[in-house]
């Protein structure tokens, strides 16, 4: 049975941080607000969900390209793709505790200066009047600190794909439509970080740019949310806990003709809300066309460009050509872009959230049902006793699988133990070598989900593998 209830993220964050999932950064130090650090499963277990992106978006695809773009980029591509003026959030001061917080989530911050007089609430304690802050962090390149030199760390990584459009074009093969996928990390001055790793200072994202001819952009658009969220259930995400949901009109950036986010049901949020995983955004023209022309603002239904009290334009764009020519139509346009945009750290705290399940008929109740290509370990094996001839039939085995998949081989404490720690691990399968393999060349192979434990051949333990995990 899936855990639910109350203390739930309680006991998933401490396993996390038990068996090196993952651990508070800098902690000895007292840890910092926003910044976490993945443990040896976490590390695997991340890398395996951005490994399993990039396989089936870009390698199993004809018609996707990579790329690894720097995290810090020219400051005008943040000015032009309007990161600069508007990647801002509302925020207000509490005057008696000095927190600052979102001024869309004060209902639920608590002010420890006034606890009795303002049962916990900050909405009614002594505020700032609402102030825009801008999430992008700022950094100097160069020897000097000044405006001049002033840069910011990337706040998506979506900019640097559609800077390098005409590059990809130019550099390969691709032909519209097509997309650009890119994975890497990303930063936001959050003002709140909270819910475990859900709403952090340093993140990473896997995004797509998909770019196509204007008249086909809907029917991309339709087809990247079913792909995208058919992604996510087909590695495990049960369809109960996941959902698309379609923004309304009022929700839509400035430039958006259509968004849909994929959420899951994370057990730190109240009974029936939902927490965002990705973004599917119909994006139009909006970003080449501000990177060619400058900063581009809606009026009327429109972009226009965005102008200063002069009349001239605000930012200036690269004056570059990204405009694309459809040789089979014999059309010059600038593309309209999808973009899929997933965060990893979402996607992974969303699938340890789904694997973490509570059997209290097993001797160990926790274990972790991770989808076969996500889990840390793939197999473990061990000799039932460190003696007895066991040890030298179990390493031979415990070596072939290595040759394939990442394994564990402990010759320690009790069988039970042994299992917990995989289950927890959420190690698909382990393999026990005990005295009736001496005598007939079978060993025991327990299966992390039911318990059940059957007999095969030493000798088929890597082919029961490949096709029991499908890897
Ligand atoms: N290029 C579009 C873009 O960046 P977004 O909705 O701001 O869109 C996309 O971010 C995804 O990045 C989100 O769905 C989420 O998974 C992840 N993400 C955004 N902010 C995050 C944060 N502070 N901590 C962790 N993940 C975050």
């Amino acid at each position: 049975m899936a855990a639910s209830g109350g203390n739930v993220m309680e006991r998933i964050v401490a396993l996390c941080k038990r068996r090196g999932f993952i651990f508070p950064s800098s902690e000895i130090y007292g840890g910092i607000n926003g910044f976490w650090d993945y443990g040896p499963l976490g590390v695997e277990l991340k890398r395996n969900l951005k490994d399993a992106w990039w396989k089936d978006m870009v390698h199993a695809r004809e018609d996707m390209v990579g790329l690894d773009c720097s995290i810090i980029m020219h400051p005008q591509v943040w000015k032009c793709s309007g990161h600069y003026d508007l990647f801002c959030d509302l925020m207000v001061d509490c005057r008696a505790c000095k927190a600052r917080f979102r001024a869309d989530q004060l209902k639920d911050m608590q002010c420890p200066m006034k606890p009795s007089k303002h049962p916990g609430e900050h909405d009614r304690c002594d505020l700032t009047e609402p102030r825009e802050f801008n999430l992008m962090f700022e950094s100097y390149a160069g020897a000097v600190k000044d405006e001049e030199n002033r840069v910011f760390l990337r706040p998506e990584t979506a900019q640097g794909i559609f800077v390098n459009f005409k590059n990809v074009c130019d550099s390969t093969r691709v032909r519209i439509p097509f997309g650009i996928a890119q994975i890497g990390k990303s930063f936001r001055n959050e003002i709140t970080p909270r819910n475990f790793t859900f709403r952090s200072r340093e993140f990473e994202q896997m995004e797509i740019e998909f770019f196509c001819h204007p008249g086909e952009s809907a029917r991309w658009y339709e087809y990247w949310r079913d792909v995208r969220l058919r992604w996510y259930t087909d590695l495990g995400l049960t369809s109960r806990k996941l959902r698309l949901r379609e923004h309304g009109k009022d929700e839509l950036s400035h430039y958006s003709c259509g968004t849909s986010d994929i959420e899951y049901a994370f057990p730190f949020l109240a009974e029936g809300d939902f927490g965002e995983l990705e973004g599917i955004a119909h994006r139009g023209d909006f970003d080449l066309r501000s990177h060619m022309e400058g900063k581009l603002v809606a009026r009327d239904g429109k972009l226009v460009p965005d102008l200063d009290e002069q009349g001239k334009p605000k930012y200036k764009g690269s004056g570059r050509d990204l405009t694309y020519y459809d040789d089979e139509r014999k059309e010059r346009f600038i593309p309209h872009v999808i973009e899929p945009s997933a965060g990893a750290d979402r996607g992974t705290l969303a699938f340890i959230c789904e694997a973490y399940t509570v059997d209290e008929s097993r001797p160990s109740p926790e274990l972790m049902r991770f989808h076969p290509r996500l889990a840390p370990i793939k197999a473990a094996v061990f000799p039932l006793v460190n003696k007895d001839g066991l040890p030298e039939i179990a390493e031979p085995i415990y070596r072939a699988i290595r040759q394939r998949w990442p394994a564990q081989y402990d010759a320690k404490a009790s069988i039970g133990k042994r299992y917990a720690r995989m289950d927890e691990a959420g190690t698909p399968y382990c393999f026990t070598i005990d005295g009736q393999t001496k005598e007939d060349g079978t060993v025991t192979v327990r299966d992390r989900d039911t318990g059940a434990q059957t007999r095969i051949d030493k000798t088929r333990v890597v082919e029961f593998l490949a096709e029991k995990l499908g890897l």
